[in-house]
């Protein structure tokens, strides 16, 4: 295929993280990738920044808990088995109900009476910190709402290395910066809501092809292990780490490790990735949760730094789990100390109380199988009948929050003074992205089709739609509110009533058209999950082609959940005006006439670049195993060049730029200042960690944790208990008897103080503290010289001046409303962090001695000011 011969060519001719020999389509035997070990695995700093209530009230519950209730907290239920997409096992005695985890990042999931909210992507494009947040506010009081205890979201993995990742629009930017603020701005607004935030997919999770291998056997890909992210260490910290160091500082109370390998070693068991970058270096304290049957071993994963399965079982209904019986048996039989899995639960409830819960949960009021009012409590075991969906209506104002998220999110790409629309004389909108889904705004599963406006996109990353505001629908009433004459043609294959009606006169021609993806379970047209290109879907081209013939006055309006290429239609004189309006969600319509009638002047910024051709990001889906049966290998040999520092470097061609983006009235920059702070010098860190602590204590005697007589079991429910005395009958594993020593890794059960990197934050979660020392403030003016009210997004980008640096890479943004002939002042940071790169052999950020330049402008390529930094 076309596209594995990119990619090979690629790590062919950099090979940066392993040589490889490339001939054909298959990798030659080579050495793969290889992740080194990190051990022990962290356990809690009491005094950690933001957590010191968190930890003495956890300590004080974990003080008290059985091993068996320990391992409950530990354990989902198994598949379907509560009413949430994840339970874990509850602690009846200390009155704690189950913890309910939830999809999704644009609402809760598999319910009613919630609302849609615009994607990460789309509110990415507002570059709005406070917009950010009120986002995710919204969404963690929804979940709160519904009884919901971990949000699953947000997204920094996929970061969007290919455009065509089909998850890219759950997540915010390929530009770490950008993205990293989405994940802290959301998390604090989710967590300030009383839920906890789950920071997801760590990492390296950049495509939904080879993530899991039965769902890759299912498309005919015969591989026995997944993908594998090969990534050398500079580049994950510059680029794939950084949103996370974010997500971190911001305090998020969880983190979710992914399907894929990074370096051949599992996501939910690799030490390096969990023990040494998430907990050590980041000194992140919360917990990691597996993605849904991404854990593939017990005590393996239990010691490389998981603290909770999910959902459970090993893998769908299998009624068997890695942890449950079998954690319990390890902790007794000495494989998993004892401060693993007490760090396991502090690490749980510590984030439970760090976003202000209290024991005394309110239930859970929905189920995720059903929207029937009565049903089985236990879906997969088909037991438990009862009221389990209370339908209650959580969506409060957040219309208005929805509304206000898309508008600033949307995209005025080209405009020949075509918009505003101002009481036009008739109006014809065309498309199908224009209207109603036939089947209804739910009518496709997980949204699994591509039918109707794109308000949303499909995978466990969607939810129900309360309502969808079609294009139709706000655009019609708004043109019979103006008097226009008004109609429309939802469908792109009506070729002959489109022409007739869109050569009259006087005709405004609004073209609605759509691209769509999502994630790898489901595949829509033969995209599986990933886009399989990046043009219009249902001959979308053809329709802005043909519109454009006939009518000199021709709007595009694109929903898509990324970059989609315009090239052969964006430059014609008939195509006036150009607008990317994202993943809205259910306030669709209303955000879009909003734009285009200009009640909101638009201010959004294109969070990615639009190339002129596919080739032209360098980086691209791996669609083709390329390791025979083997794990596939995708090498980011590209290092952090991605997105528009690749085509800064390697100036293909492109159409629109990153942080690109048009306004109804004009801006002028200028007089840049930069003040330099008084940070002193880097000090790494050094000293040690306690020893590990335990909480409470446990019986080592097998007969106290037999099946109690008064627990009836739940059918392919996972519980603590065992069914026999012998280890090896409760475990079920013919392996069993392996002690720790002969096969876990050195140092995996070691429980003595441990040195702490020089990277790594004392007791401050994001890292050492002076990487997030004010280094220089910067400032500029900036002049409204139109005759409206605008919002303007400045942008500051640094060039950190080494050969081997990007052109220039973003470092902060902010959005400032200015009225005409006003001049406002720009004002941003620049932190150690902005201004270091990753040194591999110090291990640790490192300003180089290279000449650095602060730039700021109004795009990745509009850089009308810089000025040097001293
Ligand atoms: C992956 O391998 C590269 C090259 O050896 C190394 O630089 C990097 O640190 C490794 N990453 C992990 C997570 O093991
Ligand atoms: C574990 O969780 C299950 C399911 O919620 C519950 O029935 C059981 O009592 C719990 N066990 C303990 C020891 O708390
Ligand atoms: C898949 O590959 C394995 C070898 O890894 C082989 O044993 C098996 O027969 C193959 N299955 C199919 C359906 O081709
Ligand atoms: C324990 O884990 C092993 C895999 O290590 C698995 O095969 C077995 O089914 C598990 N046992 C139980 C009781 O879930
Ligand atoms: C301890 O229990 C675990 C989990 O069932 C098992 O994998 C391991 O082999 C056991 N080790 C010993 C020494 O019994
Ligand atoms: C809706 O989408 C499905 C799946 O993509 C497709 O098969 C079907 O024809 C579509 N229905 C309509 C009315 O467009
Ligand atoms: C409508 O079209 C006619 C014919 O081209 C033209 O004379 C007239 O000015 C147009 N009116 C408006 C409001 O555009
Ligand atoms: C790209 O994929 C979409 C969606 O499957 C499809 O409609 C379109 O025809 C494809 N484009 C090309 C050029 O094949
Ligand atoms: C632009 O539209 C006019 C009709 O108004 C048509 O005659 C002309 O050919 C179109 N131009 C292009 C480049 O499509
Ligand atoms: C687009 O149009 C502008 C102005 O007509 C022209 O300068 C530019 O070269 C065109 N670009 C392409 C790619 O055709
Ligand atoms: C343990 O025994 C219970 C009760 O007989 C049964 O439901 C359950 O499936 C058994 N669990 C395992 C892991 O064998």
């Amino acid at each position: 295929m076309k596209h594995t011969a990119v990619a090979l060519a690629l790590l062919a001719s950099t090979g940066s993280v392993s040589a490889a020999a490339v001939e054909g389509s298959q990798l030659q035997r080579r050495a793969l990738a290889t992740s080194e070990p990190f051990y022990p695995s962290p356990w809690m700093d009491p005094n950690a920044d933001g957590w010191q209530d968190a930890y003495t009230k956890a300590k004080a519950f974990v003080s008290q808990m059985t091993l068996a209730e320990k391992v409950n907290l530990t354990t989902g239920v198994g598949w379907m088995g509560e009413q949430c997409v994840g339970n874990v096992g509850a602690i009846p005695r200390l009155g704690l109900r189950s913890l309910c985890m939830q999809d999704s990042p644009v609402g809760v999931r598999d319910t009613d009476y919630n609302s849609v909210f615009t994607s990460g992507q789309t509110a990415a494009a507002t570059f709005d910190k406070t917009v950010m947040y009120n986002r995710g506010k919204a969404m963690g009081q929804e979940h709160k709402g519904k009884g919901v205890n971990v949000m699953l979201g947000p997204v920094a993995g996929p970061i969007g290395r290919a455009p065509e990742g089909g998850r890219n629009w759950e997540g915010f930017s390929p530009d770490p910066v950008l993205t990293g603020i989405g994940m802290a701005q959301t998390i604090k607004g989710i967590q300030d809501a009383g839920v906890i935030a789950c920071a997801k997919h760590f990492i390296a999770n950049e495509q939904e092809h080879f993530r899991q291998t039965g769902e890759a056997q299912g498309y005919g890909y015969n591989i026995s292990e997944t993908l594998s992210s090969n990534i050398d260490d500079k580049t994950m910290h510059e680029l794939y780490l950084w949103p996370f160091a974010d997500a971190v500082r911001a305090g998020v109370g969880s983190v979710m490790c992914s399907y894929q390998q990074i370096n051949n070693s599992y996501g939910c068991q690799n030490s390096k990735t969990l023990n040494g970058l998430l907990k050590n270096e980041l000194g992140f304290q919360g917990f990691v949760m597996s993605d849904w049957q991404a854990q593939h071993t017990g005590a393996a994963s239990a010691v490389a730094g998981l603290d909770m399965t999910m959902p459970g079982d090993t893998e769908f209904n299998t009624g068997l789990s890695y942890w449950g019986t079998n954690l319990t048996l390890a902790v007794v039989n000495g494989t998993v100390p004892e401060y693993r899995i007490d760090d396991m639960v502090m690490r749980i409830m510590a984030a439970f109380f760090k976003v202000g819960n209290t024991l005394d949960q309110p239930p859970i009021n929905f189920d995720s199988w059903t929207l029937d009012t009565f049903g089985n409590q236990h879906a997969a075991a088909g037991t438990g009948y009862q009221q389990i969906n209370w339908h209650v209506d959580v969506q409060a104002d957040h219309a208005s929050v929805i509304r206000d998220v898309a508008a600033k999110g949307t995209v005025l790409l080209k405009n020949n003074g075509a918009l505003p629309l101002n009481k036009p004389k008739f109006v014809a909108v065309i498309g199908e992205d224009a209207g109603s889904n036939p089947a209804g705004p739910n009518g496709c599963s997980d949204r699994n089709c591509d039918n109707g406006t794109l308000g949303m996109a499909w995978g466990s990353g969607s939810a129900n739609f309360p309502y969808l505001i079609t294009p139709d629908a706000a655009i019609q009433a708004q043109a019979v509110n103006d008097g226009s004459r008004y109609e429309s043609i939802l469908a792109n294959n009506q070729v002959t009533a489109t022409k007739a009606l869109v050569s009259q006169a006087n005709v405004t021609a609004i073209v609605f058209v759509n691209a769509d993806s999502g994630e790898g379970y489901i595949n829509v047209d033969g995209n599986e999950g990933d886009r399989k290109n990046l043009t219009l879907w249902k001959n979308g081209d053809q329709l802005i082609k043909n519109v454009s013939s006939w009518c000199s006055n021709t709007i595009v309006v694109i929903h898509s959940t990324g970059p989609v290429l315009v090239t052969d239609w964006y430059n014609s004189t008939n195509v006036t005006a150009i607008v990317w309006a994202g993943v809205p969600g259910q306030e669709s319509g209303n955000s879009i006439v909003d734009i285009l009638y200009g009640k909101v002047n638009p201010s959004g910024r294109t969070p990615f670049t639009w190339g002129a051709t596919r080739e032209s990001y360098g980086t691209d889906v791996l669609y083709e195993p390329n390791n025979g049966n083997g794990p596939p290998q995708q090498d980011f040999s590209e290092g952090v060049f991605i997105d528009y520092r690749y085509f800064d470097k390697a100036n293909t061609p492109l159409i629109y730029e990153f942080g690109y983006g048009l306004s109804y009235t004009t801006f002028e920059y200028s007089n840049i200042k930069v003040q330099k702070s008084n940070a002193g010098d880097y000090k790494p860190t050094t000293g040690t960690t306690s020893a590990a602590p335990t909480f409470g204590n446990f019986s080592t005697n097998l007969k106290d944790y037999l099946f109690p007589s008064d627990v009836t079991p739940v059918w392919q429910y996972i519980y603590p208990y065992l069914n026999s005395t012998d280890g090896k009958t409760a475990s079920k594993d013919p392996n069993y008897g392996k002690t720790a020593e002969e096969f876990l890794p050195p140092h995996a059960t070691d429980s003595t103080p441990q040195p702490l990197l020089r990277s790594s934050g004392k007791s401050n979660p994001g890292g050492n503290r002076q990487l997030y020392d004010t280094l220089y403030t910067v400032t500029a003016d900036i002049k409204n010289t139109g005759k409206i009210t605008g919002n303007e997004v400045p942008q500051l980008y640094v060039s950190l001046g080494g050969p081997d640096d990007p052109k220039v890479v973003l470092r902060d943004f902010d959005r400032i409303r200015i009225d005409p002939g006003q001049t406002a002042q720009f004002r941003a940071t620049l932190t150690r962090r902005d201004l270091s790169n990753w040194d591999v052999v110090a291990q640790d950020w490192v300003v180089s001695t290279y000449p650095k330049k602060v730039y700021v402008g109004r795009s990745s390529r509009k850089l009308g000011l810089s000025a040097d930094l001293s």
